[in-house]
């Protein structure tokens, strides 16, 4: 029987540069998909997989995110006077039980395995999840609670892992696969944002992992890596050397890397067509404009 995980990090201490002027005081975590932050979808799936404890690295000028999180009993008030059931209920979604969230400091922006080192007293000995807020996961059953349920055949550490083109693979931590089954594949290294055409294959690291406290142990011992940055995917591939498991688990969904302004774009449309009270609408407004496109050319 695996241990099971009831902790997740969510590193956000990052500078969000592509998103500048607007991170300038904006949290990239805070910005909204139609009218729900990236935050909010990050919280939402831990939850659905059973994280109960959520721990925060951030860093300066993020205390929107945190204030995001308390309770509103002003605006609660209004709205229960106002009979706006259907608010509260989307309010009460974001409220965090006291105690349920801790934050942690990261003072530099010294790379992913940094920040998630910072919270290496938080964990103690479990295995515990790290989500990344930015890679937003559309899926029917969310990515980390698929994960989580391999993970309790697997054991080990184990990253979510999808293809991407050739030419992208520069972006990502990128597997050496040794061998595949299913959703599940065994990983023989790791190699962080490979140069164009050394990739050992097209699977590309995304923003949810399942770790154990040795990683953090690791990101602490390693040196810097790829961009001067103290590299996530070093700590993990490094349990590889150690002769231990690391698996890459193909999950089922949609993701988009909303860390990126195209990404953030193509969520923001696909997220507004699924909604009910949206889609039909906005529907019809991309229709109007793809018209007119076509009519122009
Ligand atoms: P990114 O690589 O997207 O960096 O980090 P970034 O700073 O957020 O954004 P850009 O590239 O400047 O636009 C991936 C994740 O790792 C976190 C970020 O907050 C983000 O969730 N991170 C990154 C940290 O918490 N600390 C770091 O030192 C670096």
């Amino acid at each position: 029987m695996k241990r099971k995980v009831t902790k997740a990090i969510f590193p956000v201490a990052g500078l969000g540069t592509r998103f500048l002027p607007a991170t300038k005081s904006i949290p990239k975590e805070i910005m909204t998909l139609v009218d729900r932050p990236l935050i909010q979808y990050a919280i939402d799936e831990a939850r659905a997989a059973g994280i109960k404890d959520f721990i925060f690295v951030t860093s300066r000028g993020k205390s929107a995110l945190e204030d995001y999180f308390d309770h509103a009993p002003d605006l609660e008030a209004a709205l229960r006077k106002a009979d706006k059931t259907d608010l509260l209920e989307i309010l009460r979604d974001t409220n965090m039980d006291s105690g349920a969230i801790a934050y942690i400091r990261q003072h530099k922006a010294l790379g992913l395995g940094h920040a998630v080192s910072c919270a290496r007293k938080l964990i103690g000995d479990e295995p515990f999840a790290v989500i990344l807020p930015d890679d937003v996961i559309a899926a029917e059953k969310p990515c980390l609670q698929q994960m989580i349920e391999a993970y309790q055949e697997t054991g080990g550490a184990m990253v979510a892992t999808m293809e991407v083109a050739p030419e992208q693979t520069a972006s990502y931590g990128v597997l050496d696969v040794a061998r595949w089954d299913g959703r599940i594949v065994s990983v023989k290294g790791m190699v962080e944002k490979p140069t164009l055409g050394t990739a050992p294959s097209n699977l590309a690291v995304i923003g949810r992992y399942i770790l154990t406290p040795r990683v953090l142990q690791n990101a602490n011992q390693i040196g810097k890596g790829t961009g001067g940055e103290f590299q996530l995917t070093d700590a993990i591939a490094h349990e590889i050397t150690q002769g231990r498991d690391v698996f890459g688990y193909r999950f089922e969904g949609q993701r988009f890397d909303c860390g990126s302004k195209a990404g953030f774009l193509q969520a923001t449309v696909a997220f507004a067509l699924a909604r009910e009270d949206l889609g039909d609408e906005f529907a019809r407004y991309l229709a109007q404009m793809h018209g007119h496109g076509q009519a122009a050319q």
